[in-house]
């Protein structure tokens, strides 16, 4: 029986999400209900879950619409496939056939896998071979590559001394805001500028954020969070594998104006020293292309994803 996720018992999604992906993908009930329906972007029509006659979850998508109203998107008419798990593919497959129909009436004209706002995942993780082999049967198409990038901060330096001529690496305060704002707009006007100022509406302040400053304005944004964050985004989806002493960062951006100078390698280690001294081991910077940037400060390629897209 289909029902939606008003209905169904979280708890058992939650559980079989648990079964359904390998160990490096467990995720807890606040991570689920974060990026799913707490999301403002849940798709409360075409999220759907398959139960059994005694009530045992076998089966469920979850939806988000494109965040258009939030900030400039590729495609508005995309809606995003933000997660899927299942104990036999032919009752995700009914699903996906429920909601394919329902977006199909409302004009959508793709479904896009992750990438979407408070994402699960930047891509299709290649390590998952059930969920890849579905993906390829239901039609989507499969393109490029991005990854996460991790290393242990205990033995962390940074490759060369952070510089203090000309320029501030620190963490943000509130008398930030108005440059911060300022940079915002000029420089990531789009996803970067919603998610870091919901962010900081929602941790109630600055300190997950390390700027350069360059002329006594913000230049450039690391975002950091560890245990104590609240609503961990990003990379920190994946903190019960990253362990007790977890750490994330990213995304992290300097203005056009300043590129080139070494300045976002000196940005990206203040970042990570930041983590390092409020206790990070394990740090995690996910959904990039940048092995070379990030390899120069030690870390590694992980997880490997994969774009998405199913033309419906
Ligand atoms: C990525 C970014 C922060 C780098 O900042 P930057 O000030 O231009 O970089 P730096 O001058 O400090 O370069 C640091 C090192 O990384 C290398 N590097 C910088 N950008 C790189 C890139 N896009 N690809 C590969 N290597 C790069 C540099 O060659 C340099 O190497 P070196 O230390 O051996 O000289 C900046 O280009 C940026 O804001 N880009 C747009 C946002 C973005 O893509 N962020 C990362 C998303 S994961």
């Amino acid at each position: 029986m289909i029902i939606d996720w008003r209905e169904a018992d979280h708890n058992q999604i939650l559980d079989l999400w648990n079964r359904f992906h390998p160990e490096r993908y467990k995720i807890d009930a606040d991570i689920l209900r974060i990026n799913t329906v707490d999301a403002d972007t849940f798709d409360w029509g075409a999220s759907l879950v398959d139960v059994d006659f005694d009530g045992d979850i076998r089966a469920f998508i979850s939806i988000k619409k494109a965040p258009a109203k939030h900030h400039k998107v590729g495609d508005p008419d995309a809606v995003h496939l933000s997660a899927i798990a299942f104990t036999d593919a032919t009752h995700a497959i009914d699903l996906m056939s429920d909601a394919k129909k329902t977006l199909r009436q409302r004009g959508v004209t793709s479904i896009l896998f992750g990438m979407d706002s408070r994402h699960f995942w930047p891509g299709v993780p290649t390590d998952v071979p059930q969920l890849n082999n579905f993906l390829t049967i239901e039609g989507f198409d499969l393109s490029g590559e991005y990854f996460d990038v991790e290393r242990d901060l205990l033995s962390y330096q940074p490759p060369r001394p952070i510089p203090t001529e000309q320029v501030e690496f620190r963490v943000l305060t509130e008398d930030d805001a108005r440059s911060l704002e300022k940079f915002f707009v000029r420089e990531f006007p789009g996803r970067w500028r919603y998610d870091m100022m919901w962010k900081i509406e929602r941790e109630g302040g600055f300190s997950g954020l390390v700027g350069l400053f360059y002329k006594g304005e913000v230049h450039g944004f690391a975002s950091i969070q560890d245990s104590s964050t609240k609503f961990p985004i990003g990379g920190a989806v994946w903190r019960s594998d990253l362990g007790e002493h977890w750490g994330a960062l990213g995304p992290i951006g300097v203005s056009q104006q300043v590129r080139g100078e070494g300045w976002g390698g000196a940005l990206l280690a203040a970042g990570l020293l930041e983590l390092k001294s409020r206790g990070t081991q394990k740090c995690i910077i996910d959904w990039t292309t940048l092995d070379e940037f990030y390899g120069k400060h030690g870390l590694e390629k992980s997880r490997i994803y994969r774009s998405a897209k199913l033309a419906i």
